[in-house]
C-alpha cells in the first residue's frame, strides 16, 4: 500500500524561467609554452573535486555522510569531495541559502533536497537536468519501490535519486523513565493515555515530560503534522490535496487542541533548542517522550543507547500501521562546474553500498527493496518491516514533500505563532486561509488511500 502521486496543470513556482543565454563555446588553453598558446575546441579536463551541500550536522547525521563520502572515495580516490554543511535542522537556513546560490548560478554539484514538491521550483525554473538515464543505467527502477519513484519525477523523467527513507511519525521514550511510573509504552495509543502517562511523570518530577528544540520553528510543526497524520489518512490526504480549506473542520480543530495540551508538558526553554538538544533530553532521561523523525535514531546510536534496553519507539497515536515519508535526496543542477563528478555522486547516492553505508547511521532506512538488513540495527530492522507491511503512507509537508512552497513557507510562522497564543481558532483560520491563498500551487493530486 502505498502513496500515488499525479501531477496536474503547472505550478507558479519561486524561480522564474531564465531567459537563455549565448551557448557557452568549449574553448580550453591545454598547452602553454613560452613560444605558443595552443586553443582546442576540446572539451576540459574537469577538475578532480565535487561539490555537495547538506544540512547534516549532528552527530549521528555527520556520522552518516562522512560514511557515504567514505564509500564514494572508495569508488572514486581521485575526486575530493569538498562538503558544505549548513547548520539548521530540517534545512530551515540551507534551504533560504541554496534558493540565493541557484538563482546567482553558483549551485554546487549537488545538494540535499526532499523528494516532491521541494523540488517543484527548481524544475520548473529550469534549474535541473533530467537524470533518467543515471536511473536507467543504475537499474534504480528495478530496485526503488514506486512510492518513492512517483515523487523524484517532474513530468515524466526523473530529477532525483533518494539516498533514504525517513519515518516522522515517531515518538522516541526514555524507557527508564518509563518504568519508573509503570507505563507500558504499548498502550500508549491515545493522546489521553499518553498525556495522563505525561501526569504521572510530572508527579514524579520530572518537570517536563516532553522534550522540544523548535529554534528553527519547524521543530513544533513537524509535532502537529504527525497529530494531523493520527486523525486519519483520508484527512491527511485531503490537507495535502489542498482541501483542508474549512477553519471549524472538525479533525483539524482536534488536533490543534491536542497540540494545545501537548505543549503544556513542554520544556519552556523549547525555543532555544535544535532538535537534537531536545532528542538529548530524552537520551540523558531529563524528559521522556520527543516526537521527531527517525533521524533522532542516529542520536541515540552516538550515545550509544541501546535500543529497547535504554530507549524506545511508538507511533503517535492514530498513526499505527501508517508511514510517513522524508526522502532525502540530490540532483544534478544545470551547468554545474563538475556535472561529471555529479553523475558520478548520484550512482553512489543510489547505490547498494552506500545507502547501507549510510542509512544505519542516519536512522532511516534504506530506499531500496535489496538492502542488506544485517548491517540495520533493531530499531531500523523494524521499520524496515513496518514499511513494508504499512497500510497506509503520507508525504511530509514539514520537510518539503507534501505540499507547495507557497503554503509550507508561511506553515511555520504560523505554528509558531500558536505555540505562543494557544489560540486554536487563530491558528485554524491562518492555516486554511495559507492553504486557500496557495491553491493554484497544489499541481499533484496524492491519493493515499
Ligand atoms: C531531513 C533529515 C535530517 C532532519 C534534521 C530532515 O528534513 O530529511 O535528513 O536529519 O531534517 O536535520
Amino acid at each position: 500500500m502505498g502513496v500515488a502521486a499525479a501531477v496536474v496543470g503547472a505550478g507558479v513556482g519561486w524561480l522564474a524561467k531564465p531567459t537563455p543565454g549565448p551557448a557557452p563555446t568549449a574553448t580550453a588553453t591545454a598547452t602553454e609554452t613560452a613560444t605558443a598558446t595552443i586553443t582546442t575546441t576540446a572539451k576540459p579536463a574537469e577538475a578532480p573535486v565535487l561539490e555537495i551541500y547538506h544540512w547534516w550536522t549532528s552527530g549521528g547525521e555527520k556520522a552518516a555522510i562522512d560514511a557515504l563520502v567514505k564509500v564514494f572515495n572508495q569508488k572514486y580516490p581521485e575526486i575530493a569531495v569538498l562538503q558544505s554543511p549548513v547548520a539548521g535542522g530540517a534545512g530551515y537556513v540551507m534551504k533560504a541559502a541554496m534558493k540565493s546560490l541557484v538563482l546567482a548560478g553558483e549551485a554546487p554539484d549537488a545538494f540535499q533536497m526532499h523528494a516532491g514538491y521541494e523540488g517543484k521550483p527548481y524544475f520548473d525554473g529550469g534549474y535541473l537536468d533530467p537524470i533518467t538515464d543515471v536511473w536507467t543505467q543504475q537499474g534504480f527502477e528495478a530496485v526503488i519501490p514506486k512510492v518513492v519513484q512517483d515523487m523524484v519525477k517532474f513530468g515524466g523523467d526523473y530529477y532525483a535519486v533518494p539516498v533514504n527513507i525517513h519515518r516522522p511519525n515517531v515518538v522516541w521514550y526514555n524507557k527508564a523513565l518509563l518504568d519508573k511510573i509503570g507505563a507500558d509504552p504499548a498502550t500508549l495509543t491515545t493522546w489521553d493515555a499518553l498525556t495522563a502517562a505525561c501526569d504521572k511523570l510530572v508527579a514524579a518530577g520530572t518537570a517536563h515530560p516532553v522534550s522540544l528544540g523548535d529554534s528553527g520553528k519547524w521543530a513544533a510543526t513537524h509535532a502537529l503534522e504527525q497529530i494531523m497524520a493520527g486523525e486519519g489518512i483520508d484527512f491527511y490526504q485531503d490537507y495535502v490535496n489542498g482541501k483542508l480549506t474549512s477553519a471549524t473542520d472538525p479533525k483539524l480543530l482536534d488536533a490543534l487542541n491536542i497540540f494545545k495540551k501537548y505543549l503544556g508538558y513542554v520544556n519552556p526553554d523549547h525555543a532555544t533548542l535544535t532538535w537534537d538538544e531536545a532528542t538529548a533530553r530524552v537520551i540523558k532521561g531529563d524528559a521522556a517522550f520527543n516526537v521527531m523523525g527517525d533521524w533522532a535514531n542516529g542520536e541515540f546510536l552516538v550515545a550509544k543507547k541501546v535500543y529497547g534496553k535504554d530507549y524506545g519507539t511508538f507511533p503517535p497515536p492514530g498513526t499505527a500501521g501508517v508511514y510517513g515519508l522524508v526522502i532525502d535526496c540530490f540532483q544534478h543542477p544545470k551547468g554545474v562546474k563538475h556535472p561529471e563528478n555529479s553523475r558520478k555522486w548520484l550512482t553512489v547516492v543510489g547505490s547498494k553500498d552506500g545507502q547501507d553505508a549510510f542509512n544505519p547511521l542516519k536512522g532511516s532506512i534504506s530506499a531500496r527493496t535489496d538492502a542488506n538488513v544485517s548491517k540495520y540495527g533493531p530499531y531500523q530492522t523494524a521499520a524496515i518491516a513496518d514499511f513494508k507491511a504499512a497500510k497506509n503512507m503520507y508525504p511530509s509537508v514539514v520537510h518539503g514533500s507534501g505540499a507547495p512552497e507557497a503554503f509550507t513557507a508561511k506553515l511555520d510562522d504560523i505554528m509558531s505563532a500558536f505555540v505562543n497564543t494557544k489560540d486554536v481558532t487563530a491558528a485554524a483560520t491562518a492555516f486554511t486561509d495559507a492553504i486557500k491563498a496557495a491553491s493554484a500551487d497544489y499541481t499533484t493530486v496524492w491519493k493515499l488511500v
